[in-house]
């Protein structure tokens, strides 16, 4: 069983869309049964709430369903749960950086690494339009298909 956890500020915008892509892409691979899949915020603002409807709205356009996701805040024990923790952003990557127990096992990167885009960040959508969510998918589905192909290597 692999484990991963997509991490980013409030878990209703970037990292619930990754989540819901990652599954379905994993299942249309025959590989989600194999995997702990999760997503998690680095801020408890919106803990328990759903996906912002902007981010199901886009994401439902393309043949992806959120809505029974809802938000949590990331703890120190996914550390020892995950195999991978996947930040969308610089400021997730430095925030899950300083409560990284030192023995965890969780191996922690940033998303756009499985793009091809080192160093990259999946943009903050929440205070701009819906163009911007539909820019989160396409760097989204780029990432899951290469984290797949990762995964699918690895086996
Ligand atoms: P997310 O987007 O980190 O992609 O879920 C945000 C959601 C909420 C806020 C910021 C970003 N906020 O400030 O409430």
């Amino acid at each position: 069983m692999k484990s991963v956890l997509f991490v980013c500020l409030g878990n209703i915008c970037r990292s619930p869309t990754a989540e819901g892509v990652f599954r379905r892409r994993a299942e249309q691979r025959g590989l989600l049964a194999g995997l702990d899949v999760d997503s998690a915020g680095t801020g408890d603002w919106h803990v328990g709430k759903a996906p912002d409807p902007r981010a199901r709205e886009a994401a439902a356009t393309r043949g992806y369903d959120l809505s029974s996701l809802r938000a949590r805040q990331v703890r120190v024990s996914d550390f020892d749960q995950y195999d991978l923790i996947l930040a969308m952003d610089q400021d997730n990557f430095s925030d899950l950086a300083a409560m990284q127990p030192t023995d965890g096992k969780a191996r922690l990167q940033l998303f756009l690494e499985y793009a091809g885009m080192p160093g990259a960040e999946v943009p903050d959508p929440y205070y701009g339009g819906q163009r911007g969510f539909d820019q989160v998918l396409d760097l989204v589905e780029k990432a899951c298909d290469g984290l797949l192909d990762a995964l699918e290597s690895q086996r």
